[in-house]
């Protein structure tokens, strides 16, 4: 009986989650389910944004699945001190998990195409698996200050953290097209000078069936909206990765069909790629797409149940074709859509 951690967190996470887990529950009945706080809302209910209670939980999970945390812009939780905020919270955990590989595919199903706001040739087909570092940059550095009126962050990586996470870009591209991107931006940085330099000599010590190629972050962000079917597989550093998939998510439509897998050393992370969507919260209306999705990753990546992730897969597509949600210019609300999930998978909506 594997053991799932929920952690629903702020926002429309507990909304989105909890229709993942409907979902999981009807394809995996053998699965448990362990819900913990993590977030604004751990910090209010434990005074710590990832609680030890929470931290404690992860030691025999098999696979964990998060909905998304943070408040709105005027939130108290923004003026606690940094490592008591609600994103923290999430940082400390991916650490807690060594998930140093976040991937997040980007698709295009068939006949989905009309909820782009691409035009339908440069929608149809698409196909990108962008592998983001998880653990690294300026997101984990220590070298950091706000002091007066003066800040920094540093952008530091080390040969060993850029191959594992590049080793995990040429396997994924390895059961695809056999083609990665390699996206930094070398013509300024000496962080990219290396991490180009080591992804190349482990392409060419390692991988030599793989077609590797180096663009500039700045670039890819015209490219993947303007030619997204030029990409297989992209793999960039952790803030490159944050802003190009939430750009990547105009392709399919909507940040609520992003779903993500993060993997490292032990057990997964499997969470949508979007926030906690203050400004829709408590509305019944938000787009579980993402996080049933992050579901089926969770079952593929996670447990090893392809044929189950597929189901789900192809039950979110027919779904999104018959009562797609608001932010896709539909009418669903979350109910609804979770419902159409459910029909489409064959299970008798009660
Ligand atoms: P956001 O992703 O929460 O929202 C951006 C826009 O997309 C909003 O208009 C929102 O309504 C919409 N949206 C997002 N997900 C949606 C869904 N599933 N269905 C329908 N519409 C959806 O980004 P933001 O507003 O910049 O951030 C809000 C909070 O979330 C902040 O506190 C931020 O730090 C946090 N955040 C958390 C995560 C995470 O938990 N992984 C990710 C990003 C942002
Ligand atoms: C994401 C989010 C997080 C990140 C924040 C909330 C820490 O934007 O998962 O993409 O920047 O990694
Ligand atoms: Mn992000």
């Amino acid at each position: 009986m594997p053991k799932i951690v929920t952690l629903p967190g702020d926002g429309i996470g507990p909304e989105v989650t909890a229709a993942a887990v409907e979902v999981l529950r009807e394809v995996a009945p053998d699965l448990t389910f362990e819900e913990h706080a993590i977030g604004g809302m751990a910090y209010d209910a434990h005074g710590d944004p990832f609680p030890q209670i929470t931290r404690d939980a992860l030691a025999d999970a098999d696979a964990v699945l998060l909905g998304t945390v943070g408040g709105p812009q005027n939130s108290p939780w923004n003026s606690l001190p940094r490592p008591m905020r609600p994103e923290s919270g999430l940082l400390a955990l991916r650490k807690a998990l060594g998930c140093y590989a976040n991937l997040r595919p980007v698709r295009v199903q068939p006949g989905l195409e009309h909820l782009s706001p691409l035009k339908p040739e440069l929608a149809r087909g698409v196909d990108i698996l962008i592998v983001r570092e998880l653990l690294g940059g300026v997101y984990f550095d220590q070298d950091r200050k706000i002091d007066g009126d003066t800040a920094y962050n540093t952008m530091r990586y080390t040969t060993p953290e850029v191959e594992r996470v590049a080793r995990m870009a040429f396997w994924a591209a390895e059961q695809r097209k056999g083609r990665v991107t390699s996206v930094d931006k070398a013509n300024v940085l000496e962080v990219s000078e290396l991490w180009r330099r080591d992804v190349q000599a482990l392409r060419d010590r390692e991988y030599r069936n793989i077609h590797l190629n180096h663009e500039y972050v700045d670039s890819v962000a015209m490219l993947i909206v303007s030619d997204p079917s030029r990409y297989d597989v992209i793999v960039t550093e952790n803030l490159f990765g944050d802003i190009l998939s939430d750009l990547a998510a105009v392709i399919p439509g909507s940040l609520g069909l992003m779903p993500s897998a993060s993997l490292g050393d032990g057990a997964g992370l499997f969470e949508p790629i979007h926030g906690s969507a203050p400004d829709i919260a408590g509305k019944g209306i938000a787009n579980p797409a993402a996080a049933i999705m992050s579901a089926a990753m969770l079952l593929r990546h996670g447990l090893g149940r392809s044929d189950a992730a597929n189901q789900i897969e192809r039950a979110v597509a027919l779904a999104l074709r018959e009562e797609p949600t608001r932010d896709l210019g539909g009418k669903a609300d979350t109910r609804t859509f979770t419902n159409a999930v459910l029909e489409a998978m064959g299970t008798p909506v009660g």
